[in-house]
């Protein structure tokens, strides 16, 4: 299979899985415990269905949003995720390239291979800064300080992962970072002459945004051990207000699931949320994104914008999102196979096919603009 082959979701991810070694496919690919919220984030859609209008006159479409402050040419953006020199040598720098040429917002994690100050510099797009709580205070400080230097727009603060989420596949693999392989692991990578070559020639792995602050480097550490060891469970309401009014901008937190925490996120002085369950990858048997979208657009949608991610692999997908009161919608996996797949030019064709569908399905609905969508166009079964 090949890049020209790839028309959807599945086709990239499959193309994804032929160039990776499995232990980086299982880490991208997987979710936590029996992966039942996994699956479920993307069979949610499936209960909820479209009722187009016709004849409305749909020459032109209109696909722009503001959120949190920022024009976006889209209604879909790139999540923040980590890692992403670990899937294609081009890493953030190929993502954040496609999302200034698509007029998105890209995210920068905190576990990102690529610094927040360089993709600031390099590409003219909307910003986010996604970091985690950490048990050194001074260090969350600094984060922000830096962000706020290097002219990001908006902080997003992921509150879903207190914990590492138990990932399964990735203790099997012994999927850490660097490396730390078990025999079946090491098989995979050899078997990947491919990846090993462009990973060896490249740039050394780093964590730009980490690396000043914690030993990652020539240690071993899982995912996992990172969330446990480094970030302070004891994160409360107080610390993050605390924040927000030092941050004094746009600032988001991703990962609400319930709408009493949508209220809180309100009072003190969130401007936006992220329903999501981390796609599956946090909390296995957590309520999909999308079944309880609308009870937290009711609560809150008139107070602060109301993001979305988890499970999206489709444009009714994220039309249906929109249509229940989502401002924008975030893709995770979707861009991440097309960039395992083919760096750039992989993320570039998923995402023109993902505009592709969005437009089409626009037209299909008889909507001409993002805010033309609403409860009258989904209906539960
Ligand atoms: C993520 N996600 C994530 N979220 C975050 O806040 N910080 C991070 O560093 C990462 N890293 C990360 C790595 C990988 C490989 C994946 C798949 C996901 C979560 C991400 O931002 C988003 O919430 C989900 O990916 C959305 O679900 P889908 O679209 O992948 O189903
Ligand atoms: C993950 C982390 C890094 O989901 O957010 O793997």
């Amino acid at each position: 299979m090949r890049l020209s082959q790839c028309y959807n979701f599945h086709d990239f991810r499959n193309l994804a899985r032929k160039r990776l070694p499995g232990p980086i496919f299982n880490y991208i690919d997987g979710g936590a415990d029996d992966e039942t919220t996994l699956r479920r984030n993307t069979d949610a859609f499936q209960s909820c269905d479209l009722i187009p209008r016709v004849l409305t006159g749909v020459k032109d479409i209109d696909l722009g949003v503001n959120v949190m402050g920022q024009e976006l040419k889209l209604p879909v953006y790139l999540s923040p995720t980590a890692l992403q020199r670990l899937f294609h040598h081009q890493g953030e720098r190929a993502v954040a390239a496609v999302a200034e040429q698509f007029g998105t917002l890209f995210g920068v994690s905190s576990l990102g291979t690529v610094s927040m100050e360089e993709i600031a510099r390099q590409y003219a797009t909307p910003q986010v800064y996604q970091f985690y709580f950490h048990k050194d205070r001074g260090l969350n400080k600094a984060m922000m300080e830096r962000a706020k230097e290097s002219g990001i727009q908006v902080m997003m603060l992921t509150v879903d992962s207190i914990t590492g989420g138990n990932r399964e596949r990735d203790l099997r693999t012994g999927f850490s970072i660097p490396f730390r392989l078990n025999l079946a692991g090491l098989w995979q990578f050899a078997s990947k002459p491919a990846w090993g070559i462009n990973y060896l020639t490249h740039e050394k792995f780093a964590l730009p945004q980490l690396d000043a602050h914690i030993k990652m480097k020539g240690a071993t550490s899982s995912i996992g051990d990172y969330f446990t060891n480094m970030l302070d469970p004891s994160m409360n309401w107080q610390d993050v207000a605390e924040m927000v009014k030092f941050w004094d901008g746009q600032f988001c937190l991703k990962g609400i699931m319930s709408a009493d925490d949508a209220r809180r996120a309100v009072d003190i002085g969130c401007t936006g949320i992220v329903i999501s369950n981390h796609g599956g990858r946090q909390l296995d048997g957590s309520r999909s994104s999308f079944d309880h979208l609308a009870e937290i657009v009711d609560a809150v949608g008139d107070q602060i914008d109301v993001l979305f991610d988890s499970g999206v692999q489709r444009g009714t997908h994220v039309l249906k999102a929109l249509a229940l009161g989502a401002k924008a919608v975030g893709l995770g996996r979707y861009y991440l196979y097309a960039l395992a797949a083919a760096g750039q030019k992989g993320v570039e064709r998923a995402m023109s096919q993902m505009v592709a569908e969005i437009e089409r399905d626009m037209r299909l609905m008889g909507c001409s603009k993002i805010s033309d969508l609403n409860r009258d166009h989904v209906r539960f079964r």
